[in-house]
């Protein structure tokens, strides 16, 4: 742990909604020792985890879908603001190879769902629940793991588990499963963060 003593290592978060997950996780890492968020990557000027990074005072990059899958801007901002790991927390677009590759094994996604059930192109938000419900599934989850070049596929670090009961609709497991979310996600990313250092 000698080295982290001078230099925090910095995080970026890459969302693209409201930032629940986002705010709890720069609530984490708020004037933590060894780990601060720096930036946020996001797609949308309307998402609300623009004013919740403004609150934190994290500076915001607004990207387009142009530069972000044709040319390397993305990846040089984050070279130069030196980020060493992407947390995504809601985001919604794909993440360019680039990325991936100089990312690999530093970029952390969360699905609401105990994949691999539920995953792949089209499956976030309501659509994961609605399926759950469609399906009448007994539990569902969430999943902590890594980020490769397919959808929702990466080595998973951290599952949990929530009941689904007859009387649960989309609503209704979207707010258990934000729940666990907010309990386990920025302490997993605090954990493999810090023991990739060590
Ligand atoms: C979360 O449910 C997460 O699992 C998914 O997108 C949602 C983001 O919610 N990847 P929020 O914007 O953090 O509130």
């Amino acid at each position: 742990m000698e080295g982290l003593k001078n230099k925090k290592i910095r995080v970026a978060i890459f969302a693209s909604g409201a930032g629940s997950n986002a705010e709890k996780i720069m609530a984490t890492f708020k004037n933590h020792a060894y780990i601060e968020v720096c930036l946020v990557i996001c797609n949308k000027p309307q998402a609300g985890v623009l004013e919740i990074a403004q609150k934190n005072y994290v500076p915001v990059l607004l990207i387009n879908k142009v530069d972000f899958f044709s040319d390397k801007s993305c990846l040089n901002e984050l070279k130069q603001q030196e980020i060493s790991w992407i947390i995504l927390a809601g985001f919604l677009w794909k993440i360019p190879t680039a990325l991936t590759q100089a990312f690999a094994g530093k970029m952390v996604n969360i699905h609401p769902a105990l994949l691999p059930k539920y995953g792949g192109k089209g499956m976030y938000g309501h659509h994961v629940h609605e399926a759950v419900i469609l399906n009448k599934e007994k539990e569902s989850g969430i999943t902590i793991h890594y980020v490769d070049e397919i959808y929702d596929h990466g080595s998973i670090i951290l599952q949990k588990k929530c009941s689904v009961s007859d009387t649960d609709n989309a609503d209704s497991l979207a707010n258990k499963i934000h729940k666990l979310e907010h309990e386990w996600y920025a302490k997993t990313i605090e954990e493999i963060i810090l023991k990739a250092k060590a």
